[in-house]
């Protein structure tokens, strides 16, 4: 019997029932916590089921779906499925979102030696687990990457050109700031001793995507992994929800892991849209007073600039869940140059008053930005995203 089989046999709670009650029905306890984040997944559930029902038959496995509140009902779905089947379980978070949160969670509420995760979209391939879990059960490592770039592993199916290129840059930069020989740091598909998570529970970043890697850069140089090959497919149904904001996130995760936790995750976003939109309306401001405008023109133009320019960014970041497209887009912009033009009006104001009395050009203009700041963020939040 090896030393996990006699640990979970151990946690049967001999004593657990009083002496003349009935015994309950048990199981032998998993040894193994399947956790597949999901959000708007519902039309990948039962096909994942029932892959996993195949992969892992002879193991004794739970999954748990632990889903962000997804609009398309998938919670509802997991539950149901649940009640039909004891090895699954469904952790739905309201009024949050984030990959390596849900990943974090779902892994915490296990109590089994081994827990894997695994995409919902049948990206990852799920025939690896038992693979995997041999690996770790025959102590050959503490963690098993799937990885797309050892031997038997391919990623051309999975991504677009595009995203081809992100990954691999994020990957470069990866390794060389994280310090890892880990060819797939940004894998989203691994198994592990549930101990690695537990002591590096505090150093985790919630926020973002790459939740293997911030495992890796928060576990000890001791700890061994290994990496077994395999092919990245295509998503079965649905959109990938890979975004700006992912990709903001995990810059931060980078600085944030550089600087030791110091730096949090969401303030390089932060600083990226703030300063963008700081950048350019100051050097909008520079460009008209240079072409001649009066200050009170140039500074009218810069705020419309730096309008148009954090309206672009928001709806990319910040309301990427209320994210309008088409028609509404078109409408949102207009009614966001509307509601910013109001504070506008007192950003000028306080400007151009600033600027007559004191003539620096660059501090009237940031105590503008900062009026119109607050009411921007106030009102458009509610009216044009509808938060
Ligand atoms: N709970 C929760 N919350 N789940 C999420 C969230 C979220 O905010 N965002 C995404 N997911 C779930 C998806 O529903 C899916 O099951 C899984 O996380 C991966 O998301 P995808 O949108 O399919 O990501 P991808 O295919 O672009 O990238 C994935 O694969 C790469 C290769 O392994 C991710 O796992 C990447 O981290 C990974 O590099
Ligand atoms: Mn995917």
């Amino acid at each position: 019997m090896t030393k996990d089989i006699a640990a979970a046999a151990s946690m049967r709670l001999p004593n657990a029932v009083p002496a003349g009650a009935s015994a309950p029905l048990r199981t032998l306890p998993p040894i193994l916590t399947v956790v597949v984040p999901t959000y708007n997944e519902r039309q990948n559930l039962r096909e994942l089921v029932n892959r996993l029902h195949v992969a892992l038959d002879g193991v004794n496995w739970e999954m748990v779906f632990v889903d962000d509140d997804s609009p398309d009902g998938t919670s509802a779905l997991a539950k149901s499925l649940s009640r039909r089947d004891s090895r699954i379980r469904c952790l739905r978070r309201v009024g949050r979102r984030g990959l390596s949160g849900a990943c974090i969670e779902g892994i915490l509420s296990s109590a089994a030696p081994y827990v894997a995760v695994i995409d919902g979209d049948l990206q990852h391939d799920e025939t690896l687990l038992p693979k995997m879990l041999t690996e770790l059960r025959e102590d050959r490592c503490e963690i098993v990457v799937g990885s797309r770039f050892v031997e038997g592993g391919a990623a051309d199916a999975g991504f677009n050109a595009t995203r081809q290129v992100i990954s691999k840059l994020g990957r470069r930069f990866a390794q060389a700031v994280l310090r890892t020989a880990v060819k797939d740091t940004m894998s989203g598909f691994f198994m592990l001793r549930r101990e690695v998570v537990e002591d590096a529970a505090p150093q985790l970043c919630p926020e973002g995507f790459k939740i293997l890697a911030d495992i890796l850069a928060s576990s000890p140089e001791t700890t061994r992994v290994k990496e077994l090959g395999y092919e990245f497919r295509q998503r079965h149904a649905g959109v990938s929800k890979f975004d700006a904001k992912v990709a903001l996130d995990f810059l931060g995760l980078i600085v944030s892991k550089l600087t030791r936790g110091v730096v949090p995750v969401s303030f390089v976003s932060f600083l990226l849209v703030g300063g963008v939109g700081v950048v350019l309306h100051l050097a909008a401001l520079k460009v008209a007073l240079l072409a001649g405008l009066t200050f009170f023109a140039a500074q009218t133009l810069a705020t419309l600039v730096a309008m148009a320019c954090n309206f672009v960014v928001n709806n990319l970041t910040t309301y990427r869940n209320a994210r309008l497209r088409g028609w509404a887009w078109l409408r949102g912009l207009a009614m966001f140059c509307g509601i910013c033009s109001l504070s506008a009006l007192a950003n000028i104001g306080v400007a151009t008053w600033l600027f007559e009395h004191d003539q620096t050009w660059w501090a009237a203009g940031l105590a503008g930005i900062v009026m119109g700041a607050t009411w921007n963020y106030a009102v458009s939040a509610r009216l044009v995203w509808r938060k």
